[in-house]
């Protein structure tokens, strides 16, 4: 296969991790025999220093152009100033929205050999398989705002078809999952989650009467991750309470840099698959970048979820994440899931993608 990958690196330590996603890539395309032409663009801060806006028009033609893109990270404390007119984080905030990524979906799951790596206890956490769709272009974070130094506010808007299409999305995921979907909000207090409950009960009650649903409100579902993260499938959600409760729910994973994502919509690429955004769910983690130290597991476990939906390669999706698992079982950890004196070595970023691409050749994936 022919595709064209749009890879916009971002900064902190977007740009490292992105760095051994990419290497995994080429090595896909050697191995079974395909041609990725990947495209090279300015996103977030270094674009901002750069061109003097988050989102230059030459990268969003580049996203708009490719079969998929790869995103790394955005933000920093040089560019966080609250009265910059200009921020970073609208690189990626446009790219949903120019785009129409309406689903964020971010799995959770817990690598058997990472149980140990958890902050919560192994019997908690053992067997974790769950999928949160955050909707991702409407909500809070789109919502109109004002700001003022003694007077701010956003709103949270969110209409029928919104809301209507993310749900059919998730239902349609627990349908070829475990059939089982949660739809998260706040509806005791805000009127945009009543809506968003009336709507999501009428989707699934129509449209898949043979999944299992249930609405459960926020703060609750903030405890039941906690507690019993297992008895959970699809959770669907708005954009706010997406953002938060996935960084809760990394930790199930043992750490933030262990999260993919991919972010669809409605538009197609050339293969009539989503043109989809693939990026971590961390962020640019400013403090440790350009130190080696960062995880690309995340980064690399996102370009398997983009070989998967938006190129349809299953069997080179699933080499990635076996070869992942295998690195992990052979005792390689970067530092935010170093495990000390258990038989495993700890990594620096590109060690840590060569392993993974190491593991990828005596995988059982197709040589050509
Ligand atoms: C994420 C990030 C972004 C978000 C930021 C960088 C705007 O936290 O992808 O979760 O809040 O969506
Ligand atoms: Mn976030």
């Amino acid at each position: 296969m022919n595709a064209t990958i749009a890879v916009l690196p971002g900064d902190g330590i977007g740009p490292e991790v992105t760095r051994e996603a990419v290497r995994v890539l080429q090595a896909v395309a050697q191995q079974f025999g395909h041609t990725f032409t990947l495209k090279e663009g300015h996103v977030g801060g270094e674009a901002i220093d750069r061109w003097g806006t988050p989102l230059p028009e030459d990268t969003l033609g580049l996203a708009l152009q490719a079969d998929a893109v790869l995103f790394g990270a955005v933000g920093g404390p040089k560019w966080s100033d609250p009265r910059a007119k200009v921020r970073p984080e609208q690189g990626i905030l446009g790219l949903r929205k120019h785009l129409e990524l309406f689903a964020n979906i971010r799995p959770v799951r817990v690598f058997p050999d990472l149980v140990e790596a958890s902050t919560l206890r192994p019997e908690v956490i053992q067997g974790v398989d769950l999928v949160v769709v955050r909707e991702a272009t409407g909500g809070l974070y789109f919502g109109a705002r004002e700001e003022g130094t003694e007077r701010a506010y956003d709103t949270l808007i969110y209409t029928r078809p919104e809301v209507e299409r993310v749900v059919r999305l998730a239902g349609e995921l627990a349908r070829k999952r475990r059939g089982y979907l949660v739809s998260v909000d706040k509806a005791n207090v805000l009127a945009s989650s009543r809506l968003w409950r009336h709507v999501a009960g009428e989707v699934v009650r129509e449209e898949f009467p043979d999944v299992r649903f249930e609405h459960i409100l926020v703060d609750a579902m903030a405890m039941h991750l906690i507690r019993r993260p297992g008895d959970f499938d699809v959770i669907v959600t708005g954009n706010m309470f997406g953002d938060i409760l996935t960084d809760e729910a990394s930790m199930l994973a043992g750490s933030l840099g262990m999260l993919p994502s991919a972010t669809l919509g409605a538009s197609q690429n050339r293969f009539g698959l989503p043109r989809g955004l693939y990026e971590p769910i961390h962020g640019s983690a400013p403090d440790i970048a350009g130190q080696g130290k960062a995880n690309p597991l995340a980064s690399i476990l996102s370009a398997a979820l983009l070989l998967r939906y938006s190129l349809g390669l299953e069997e080179e999706a699933a080499a990635v994440e076996q070869a992942v698992e295998q690195a992990l079982h052979r005792g390689y950890r970067t530092a935010d899931i170093a495990q000390v004196g258990q038989g495993t070595q700890t990594l620096s970023t590109e060690e840590m993608g060569r392993a993974v691409v190491e593991h990828l050749g005596s995988s059982t994936g197709k040589t050509r």
